[in-house]
């Protein structure tokens, strides 16, 4: 069964947050899709809105946050969407797998009587014996001994922990997965089989998976596009090969330096940091880390457009004789 276009469709998503020094948006007019069968990346520095995004989608942000925008999970608008229908939409349609399974999972609840309970809150018709079977094929196919389901969380390894909060997310064939971080707690060699798993999804389900990280490795493993997210704004998106093999935007040419120069050991960063959300730098907003940064960039928000096959938000890919000619600041000498 196949549904006309994306399973997750955001297009000029902003989220806010209501702070002692005023309104914080920290998503700013965000477009994403991920098709079926498809894993997106999701990066960008700590602080950028990754896990605003992710809130979002799941219609788990915090009391006084505020959202708008268009923001379809398998057809349904999700911003604006009445709680119980999120309640329903999440685990049915979507949903999220955490970096840091155990605030997940109850610790005094047998795994197998979480994945119950879970179950038969969705699906009334679900007998608990069903659910039950419905479990142990679910950890069967994540690698985990169904002999083991009536063990407790704590008696389970990291990695055998992720492995059934991804369990818990999937065992209701969802449309659309979001894992927020979810290796980053984890060793190598565990991470790897975590990615694989979150391929496979993509791959044998057909599920859409939207990777969150900041680890550019993890998203050239197993993901099929990449979006980069700098400062609430996603400034750069394309297939993978395409965008960590010739970023176009500069703060993706960062992000992928640092981690080249990761692997050779020697120390390097983009410098500076951040803008604070709450105050945002005027124009483009990486131009006071820019190294290639031009006065238009100062004062005027780059608009995003087509590069190879993605697009890019900044003005070295606009013709010059499109730029327009930036206002001198009020006391500038010309
Ligand atoms: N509940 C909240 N209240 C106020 N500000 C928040 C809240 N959650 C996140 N923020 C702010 O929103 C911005 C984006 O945060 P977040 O979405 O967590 O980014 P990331 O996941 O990329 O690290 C940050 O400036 C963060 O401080
Ligand atoms: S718009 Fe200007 S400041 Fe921003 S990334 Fe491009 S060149 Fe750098
Ligand atoms: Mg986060």
């Amino acid at each position: 069964m196949t549904e006309p276009g994306h399973v997750l469709e955001a297009r000029g998503l902003r989220v806010w947050y209501a702070t002692p020094k005023g309104r914080l948006v920290a998503v700013d007019g965000v477009d994403l899709s991920v098709a079926a069968g498809e894993c997106l990346g999701l990066v960008g520095e700590s602080g950028s809105g990754k896990s605003s995004v992710a809130r979002a989608i799941l219609g788990l942000l915090p009391e006084g946050a505020g959202e708008e925008g268009e923001l379809r999970v398998a057809g349904a608008q999700v911003v604006g969407m009445p709680a119980s229908e999120l309640r329903e939409l999440r685990g049915e349609k979507v949903s999220l797998i955490f970096q840091e399974p155990m605030s997940r999972l109850d610790p005094l609840m047998r795994v197998e009587d979480q994945f119950v309970e879970m179950i038969v809150a969705h699906r009334h018709e679900v007998s608990r014996g069903e659910a039950r079977r419905m479990c142990h094929e679910t950890l069967a196919s994540l690698g985990i001994p169904p002999r083991r389901a009536r063990q407790w969380p704590h008696e389970f390894s990291g990695g055998m922990r992720q492995r059934i909060m991804i369990g818990l997310a999937i065992v209701l064939r969802p449309r659309l997965v979001v894992a927020d971080e979810p290796t980053t707690a984890l060793d190598t060699l565990v991470q790897a089989q975590i990615l694989e798993i979150l391929r496979s999804l993509a791959d044998d389900q057909g599920i859409a998976v939207l990777l969150i990280t900041h680890n550019i490795g993890a998203v050239a493993e197993i993901c099929d596009r990449v979006a980069v997210m700098y400062a609430a704004k996603v400034v750069e998106v394309g297939g993978v090969e395409q965008v960590l093999a010739t970023p176009a935007h500069p703060y993706t040419q960062g992000l992928v330096a640092s981690v080249i120069h990761l692997d050779t050991e020697a120390l390097s960063s983009i410098p500076g940091s951040p803008p604070d959300l709450a105050e945002p730098p005027p124009g483009c907003r990486f131009h006071p880390r820019c190294p290639h940064v031009m006065d238009v960039c100062r004062s005027v928000e780059p608009p995003t457009v087509a590069v190879g096959d993605g697009t890019a938000a900044c003005w070295l890919h606009v013709p010059e004789a499109s730029r327009p000619t930036p206002v001198p600041f009020v006391g500038e000498v010309p």
